[in-house]
């Protein structure tokens, strides 16, 4: 294996396990959140929601609200600043009586605390004049169509050979629906933003997963030039995707500060996230494989349904993970959407890939079943030379590696093939693989460093750590790149003022931003050896933008891939299903940190067990609303439900990626996972769960019918 990467001889800090360097700062409660600048005079906003799901306002009585305590004004449709297009129509917040989902934000209340503007909003009468809504998703409705593009910008419908005559031609055939819930994000920290102007500039303190796109959107929104706006957010509490855009509170707090000419936070309940922040678009998907009796695939097809509001479009990328997966001649992929009542589904960790490998993955299960083929040997078998939808080389590509070392480290040779034969006790036992797949994209970031005369080193970049560990990888990068100890970098992350950046998303985060920082750095060092290694006593600062270099990246496929093995245990008399051991192994190019990468790779697992068995936001169709609004409705996964958890990685050394070898490793742990422990729930009792969670209802159903 060779590698592009040149690293000082000195470098004694990536890939080494490294504590976070703001732990201190967290665990002491140092660490500021966007809730918690308090600025002086500030005013406090709360959100009041849309009652029903679709119609308009007819009448807001504001003057119940503005006669209780503290209450100082209540923003509604017909009395807030006027906002401009900022390509989000659900950011066009208090600018029309309509009302085009239940939830939705048709008021702000701003009081002298908290408490009252709460209390306020919770009294605040809104008539509205009501009309029918559809919010049942669902795969005969007339209004189902074929967006032109699924996100994040890939051709909706993909088409290799002929997949229904090799369907028709073939020796072996499986075909199944399979469905996945609507589920919502639940980062530890709510929504919340602290807003602030001083004339005509606006200084927010928001919670985001990129302070960068959160500016621009402010700008537009606000007619500003770029100077006029700073967000920021250094600490952030999670995000998955629901804090990868502006979400309401960012763009309530500078409207009501603007209106009291006073500073405002407006912070969201746990409630409120669940109509407001996007959520993963329930799935239908079909999936279709056709074998030769040897498990070569001849066909693979999948059809992909999913949801999105009347407002904005958005469309998952559910079926394009089955374009890179496996070799085969003939290949089909499809995506088909429905607008609906229903607030807009956004980005939740790994959109797409984590429904689409549910389907994909378990159904290559029903094919090695079907076949009486081992279903890591299934995989292998057609693993592709080439990109299977387009033929494009991969960057590089170790699944097989992660396999085989997952097969070894697992004991899954052992494994008797037969379903519904193993018994301990009242527990029926089975064990399942799968594979993941990330896409390792890399997207034009900035960065700026100034060498300081005492031989330390400022890094300044709109990086955002969520609760993952960014902070502390891109100090180790940084090190690396500049040849010294970590002790010698300060980094500073979460503030527009230090330039465009990408978001924290995609996976895509450390990349961009380490690309970014290791091309300043090594430009400065060249300026150090220039001069003799002499600092001027100002500092000599560079700035890079990584643009160019991307723009002008070879078109390969740039993919991180996974195994995934779980073993569990049911009780086939009352449904219930525990896992009490997972193992992942991955393939993702460099791991900078191992301590902070196994953490997102088990958070991504556990994520992946908890969508598998729990996750699952249950719409009342009468209602027009998802009925689970709290942690006592909708659960996550919580200690008791979480066995033994093992991650590794496979070494891998990827040219091509991006100078750094980074793949980015924060949603590949959740690809996968949930068919994983699907096809260990058939292994153990002989019974296939196509749809998610898998519940204890749906174990005992399924026995039942099976008689
Ligand atoms: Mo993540 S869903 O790409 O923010």
């Amino acid at each position: 294996m060779t590698s592009t990467l040149n690293p000082p001889a000195t470098s004694t800090t990536v890939q080494v396990p490294t504590t976070r360097v703001d732990a201190i700062a967290k665990v002491t409660g140092q660490a500021r959140y966007a809730a918690e600048y308090d600025l002086d005079r500030m005013a406090f906003g709360f959100i009041v929601q849309a009652r029903i799901a679709r119609g308009t306002i007819v009448a807001i009585e504001d003057a119940v609200a503005l006669a209780m305590p503290g209450v100082l004004a209540v923003i509604d449709y017909r009395n807030a600043p006027r906002l401009s297009d900022a390509g989000d129509a659900e950011l066009q917040l208090l600018q029309s009586e309509r009302v085009y989902y239940r939830g939705e934000v048709v008021a702000l209340v701003i009081a002298e605390s908290s408490e009252q503007a709460r209390a306020a909003a919770e009294a605040l009468p809104i008539s509205y004049a009501e009309a029918d809504h559809d919010v049942l998703f669902r795969t005969d409705h007339p209004e189902i169509y074929t967006p032109e593009k699924v996100n994040p910008n890939f051709p909706s419908e993909s088409s290799v050979g002929n997949v229904d005559g090799a369907f028709d031609a073939a020796e072996v055939r499986v075909q199944a629906w399979y469905s996945t819930p609507a589920e919502h994000n639940n980062p530890l920290e709510p929504h919340a933003t602290t807003a602030q102007w001083d004339g005509d500039e606006l200084t927010v303190y928001d919670s985001n997963q990129g302070a960068s796109s959160v500016h621009s959107t402010l700008c537009k929104l606000f007619d500003l030039p770029r100077g006029r706006v700073h967000v920021r957010s250094e600490h952030v509490g999670g995000g998955f995707g629901s804090k990868g855009s502006a979400r309401p509170t960012v763009v309530l707090a500078p409207m009501a500060s603007k209106l009291l000419d006073r500073p405002v936070r407006v912070t969201m309940t746990r409630q409120q996230m669940f109509a407001l922040v996007g959520y993963r678009t329930p799935t239908i998907q079909q999936v279709r494989l056709a074998a030769d009796h040897t498990g070569r695939l001849h066909a693979l097809d999948h059809l992909a349904y999913s949801q999105t509001s009347r407002i904005v479009e958005f469309a998952e990328q559910t079926a394009v993970m089955s374009r890179v997966m496996y070799a085969t001649p003939n290949l089909r992929t499809r995506h088909r959407l429905l607008a609906l009542d229903v607030p807009t589904p956004r980005w939740m960790r790994a959109p797409g890939e984590a429904p689409g490998s549910f389907a994909l993955e378990s159904a290559m299960d029903e094919l090695a079943a079907e076949l009486q083929l081992d279903p890591v040997e299934l995989r292998i078998r057609n693993e592709p030379d080439f990109e299977p939808d387009g033929g494009r080389p991969f960057s590089s590509r170790n699944l097989v590696s992660c396999l085989l070392e997952g097969s070894d480290r697992f004991g899954w040779r052992e494994r008797d093939p037969r379903p519904g034969i193993r018994r301990d006790g009242r527990w029926l036992l089975g064990t399942g693989v799968a594979s993941s797949t990330y896409p390792a994209r890399n997207a034009p970031s900035s960065c700026a460093i100034t060498a300081r005369a005492d031989g330390s080193f400022e890094v300044r970049i709109t990086a955002a750590d969520l609760g993952t560990g960014a902070r502390t990888a891109l100090t180790q990068l940084a090190a690396e790149s500049l040849g010294v100890g970590l002790a010698d970098i300060e980094l500073r992350i979460g503030d527009s003022d230090f330039g465009q950046a990408m978001i924290a998303g995609g996976s895509m985060g450390t990349a961009s931003w380490g690309w970014a920082i290791d091309k300043a750095a090594r430009q400065l060092r060249g300026q150090l050896d220039a001069s003799g290694g002499a600092v001027p006593p100002e500092g000599l600062s560079v700035t890079s933008n990584t643009r160019a270099e991307i723009d002008a990246q070879a078109d390969v496929v740039r993919h991180g891939f996974g195994a995934q093995f779980v073993e569990v245990a049911v009780d086939p008399r009352s449904g219930e299903v525990r896992v009490p051991r997972m193992l992942g192994v991955f393939a993702v190019g460099r791991i900078v940190n191992p301590t902070t990468a196994r953490s997102q790779l088990i958070g991504g697992m556990t994520w992946g067990l908890s969508m598998a068995l729990f996750e699952e936001s249950i719409m009342d169709v009468e209602f027009g609303d998802y009925l689970n609004h709290d942690l006592a409705g909708y659960h996550v996964a919580s200690n008791a439900d979480v066995g033994a958890i093992e991650v590794a990685w496979v070494e891998e050394h990827d040219e091509q990626t991006n100078p750094t070898g980074i793949k980015g490793i924060g949603e590949i742990g959740i690809v996968g996972t949930a068919a994983a422990i699907a096809n260990a729930v058939w292994h153990a009792t002989g019974h296939r769960q196509r749809a998610l969670p898998i519940r204890p209802d749906r174990i005992l159903n399924s026995a039942n019918a099976a008689g």
